[in-house]
Formats: structure tokens, sequence, C-alpha cells
């Protein structure tokens, strides 16, 4: 996949899949699947580092697990997140952040939200930095927005997102996400914009999808939310084989002759 196929997808019909990642051996693995992308995520700082949301992300984080993830996927699309604020406080500073998610190896970045962004959206496309916009709900908003919810719920809020959305595919993003919002609302507007949208926790009529590694495998603790579908008990089995590890080196069956050296 690299960054014209998007648009092709696109125009084909053909849906694009992108899953979460955020080391080496993860990456390893996922770079012998179908899947189309890698997003380095800010969720790594929930999902990897075990923080409450994702404002603790900086950009050393993302960096050191972008290069991880760029190690183990050479094959890949891999999407560079903008942690909390990296990208608010000065376009200078903010394209010294992108510089260095870029030259940690992503092919592309993604930030959160369309106002206040769309000058440095222009700038990043002008200086050949492909941007993928995410709106609905966006997570390094979660104080103002009160929790995770469902945004785009009544007609002024739906309204807003829409603006959104078109306002980011004329500053130059080459892709947006949209992150829980109704199915229906997803699809207008897919339907509306030339440029291809990634669903999460909205529904099936986008061009693609993305969910989070941990959740698809079923290795996240706790919270499940609603659009997640668990494709693996991935938790339990990995509990089941360090038990049985563990049991077989209290019986002495570990390590058996097999798994010894001659002399
Ligand atoms: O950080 C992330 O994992 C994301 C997805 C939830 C879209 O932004």
């Amino acid at each position: 996949m690299i960054i014209t196929d998007f648009y092709k997808k696109k125009m084909n019909g053909e849906k694009i899949t992108f899953i979460t990642c955020y080391d080496y051996t993860s990456a390893r693995i996922l770079s012998d699947t179908e899947v189309d992308g890698l997003l380095v995520g800010d969720t790594l700082a929930m999902t990897m580092y075990g923080y409450k949301d994702t404002l603790s992300a900086t950009i050393d984080l993302m960096c050191w697990n972008t290069q991880a993830v760029s190690r183990g996927a050479h094959n890949k699309f891999i999407l560079g997140d903008m942690p909390f604020l990296s990208y608010r406080k000065s376009l200078s500073h903010s394209v010294s952040a992108v510089q260095k998610i870029m030259q940690a190896g992503a092919h592309a970045i993604k930030l959160e939200g369309a106002h206040g962004n769309i000058k440095l959206v222009r700038h990043l496309v002008e200086s050949g930095i492909p941007v993928m916009g995410h709106i609905g709900l966006t997570p390094q908003s979660v104080c103002a927005m009160g929790g995770y919810k469902v945004q785009g719920k009544t007609k002024e809020s739906a309204n807003q997102i829409k603006e959104e959305a078109y306002a980011l595919q004329e500053a130059g993003c080459f892709s947006i996400v949209l992150e829980c919002v109704p199915r229906d609302l997803a699809k207008e507007i897919t339907t509306s914009l030339s440029i291809p949208t990634i669903g999460i926790g909205a529904g099936s009529g986008t061009d693609g999808q993305v969910l989070v590694f941990q959740d698809l495998l079923g290795l996240t603790v706790g919270l499940k939310p609603k659009f997640v579908k668990t494709y693996l008990n991935g938790g339990e089995l990995i509990q089941s084989s360090v038990n049985t590890y563990v049991q077989e080196v209290k019986s002495g069956d570990y390590p058996s002759y097999e798994y010894s050296y001659d002399n």
C-alpha cells in the first residue's frame, strides 16, 4: 500500500484496513498479514504503558515505537499519530514534531481535530507530508468532551462534523478517521468526500476500518466499547500457555531431553 492506493481503493470500492501496532514483534507478525496499514497510535499510552488516556503520549514515546514498528514491517504503510498538543504550540514546533515522526519511519501522520489545524495541515501538505485527519470522538479532547461519547448525535453536532470533514479535505488531507459517530452520518460524509474515510465505531459505510491491536486480539483488560469485535481470546490463550509452562517446570516435564544440549 502506498499513498496513491488510498484514492484507488476508494474509487474501486475496495475497503482499506488498518490496525494499530506499537512494537517490533507485533510488526513482524503483522507484516505477513493482508492488513493495508499499521497505525502507531497514541493509544499506545494506554495499551502499552497503562495510562488512563492518551494525554500522556509524548513525541519521544511515539518516535521510539514508530521506529520499532518500522524495523518490523518494511512492507507496510505506517501511519504515525501526532500526540497530545505536539501540533498546537506553534507552526515551527509542530513541523519539528512532524519531522521527528516521519524520520522515525512513518509514511504519513495523523492529527486530531479540524478547526485550528487547517493552516498546519495546508503547510504540511505543501511540504510533502501526507496528513490524515481524525474527527468525531477525538480522544485527546476527552476532558473537553466530558468522556468517551458518541459524537454527532444532534443535528448541530452532525453538521459540525460534516463541516470539519470538508475543511480537512479542502486543506489537503489524503484521508480522515471518523471515530464513534452514528453510522448514517459516517456514510453520508463518506459519500460526499472524494478522499477515503477510515471508521472506528462508525459503522460499515466508511471506506475502511481501523481497530486497536489489543482489542481485536482479546488482549485488552477492562471495558470493551460496543464497536469492538474480538477475533481471538488472546488473553486467555496467553494465560493458559503460561500456566502450562509453569506446571511443566514444576513437574520437571520441561525442559525435557529434546530441549537440552548434548555434551
Ligand atoms: O491512537 C489510535 O489508536 C487511534 C485510533 C483509535 C484511530 O487514533
